[in-house]
């Protein structure tokens, strides 16, 4: 194939053609839509730092679960903010819990849409980590027992799936093992795989309230320029029994997703981070970049890496734009 009896403009020439021709196509089928959970009644606070996004009472989140279902977005993305944090980080497996009561009722309102939960303790904890203090360390071992209690206390009051996020080792198989001797063989477990240490986050620890009070999250979380590590943290996940591996944040590690959807069978999702949000929405309020293409571009190129599912803050406005053409 050579110029100029080949020429590839012929194929970009007008809107049909670039639509016959078209590699990667976003659909809503995709999208997982990540929400705030906080105590009280008609509570609607804003996450200042992502803007479109809040702090919501679950009387709220129900009623922005039912705009979800209705735009045809498939699930839910639950985070908890709970009314108090302590070391032992005993508001994430509490029977009533922000999340278990949380779970309780958006299922009660909402029976067919999946409820996916976070597990992980940073929400929960007073210092701010995912685990467990012993000196000045994140303890693995202690940490995924109560990752697991808390795993399980999520599907009992009702989660479709469960995420745990912790990043800890062994923390799929000791969900798994609690699930499975509970009852619950049949929650599927979306582990965060490869999660890096990343600054993205940055936002979404507004929106949490969770951000670590001392030391950072690197002995845990991945190291940015590490590539087949995450090819080993995501086999260990498969072989400890994940059903959905992720990625994390998703933009600068699209060649993570790559390498994994060439490499492993399992559904991957990809986790379009906070921080990736704000930069378009903060680019976009300046006038300096489209909103809406860069938002479309973005989510396309996270599917064209490889992404099967999408855990976005911008499902709900992809979902009506894609709904519109
Ligand atoms: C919990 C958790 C975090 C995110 C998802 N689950 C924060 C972190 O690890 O600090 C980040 C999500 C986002 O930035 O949108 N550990």
């Amino acid at each position: 194939m050579h110029y100029p009896l080949y020429r590839p403009r012929r194929l970009r020439k007008s809107e049909e053609f670039r639509r016959m021709t078209r590699e990667t196509r976003l659909s809503i089928d995709s999208l997982v839509y990540p929400l705030f959970v906080t105590p009280g009644k008609n509570v609607k606070k804003p996450i200042l730092s992502m803007p479109g996004n809040f702090q919501m009472s679950s009387d709220i989140i129900i009623e922005e679960v039912r705009k979800t279902k209705g735009l045809g977005i498939p699930a839910i993305l639950l985070f908890g903010i709970p009314e108090s944090k302590d070391e032992g980080a005993s508001g994430a497996f509490a029977k009533d819990g922000i999340i278990q009561r949380a779970v309780a009722e958006i299922k009660n309102a909402v029976p067919d849409i999946i409820v996916i939960t976070d597990v992980c303790l940073c929400e929960y904890t007073s210092h701010g980590h995912c685990g467990m203090i012993r000196d000045t360390e994140v303890d693995n071992d202690p940490t995924i027992d109560v990752l697991a209690a808390t795993a399980l206390s999520h599907a009992v009051a009702g989660a479709d799936m469960v995420a745990p996020s912790a990043m800890m080792d062994g923390q799929v198989a000791a969900i798994r093992k609690a699930l499975d001797e509970n009852g619950c063989v049949t929650t599927p477990i979306m582990a965060y795989s490869a999660k890096y240490a990343s600054c993205f986050y940055g936002p979404f620890r507004e929106a949490a309230e969770s951000a670590p009070q001392f030391g950072d999250r690197k002995t845990y979380q991945m190291d940015p320029p590490n590539s087949n590590e995450a090819m080993r943290e995501i086999s260990l996940d498969i072989e400890e029994g994940a059903d959905i591996i992720m990625v994390k944040p998703a933009l600068p590690y699209l060649d993570i997703i790559q390498k994994a959807k060439d490499r492993f069978n399992l559904p991957i999702a990809a986790y379009n981070v906070s921080g990736e949000f704000s930069m378009i929405k903060a680019a976009a309020s300046l006038g300096w970049i489209d909103g809406d293409r860069a938002m479309l571009e973005t989510l396309t190129s996270i599917k064209r890496a490889g992404a099967d599912i999408i855990i976005t803050y911008f499902a709900q406005e992809i979902a009506r734009l894609l709904q519109d053409r």
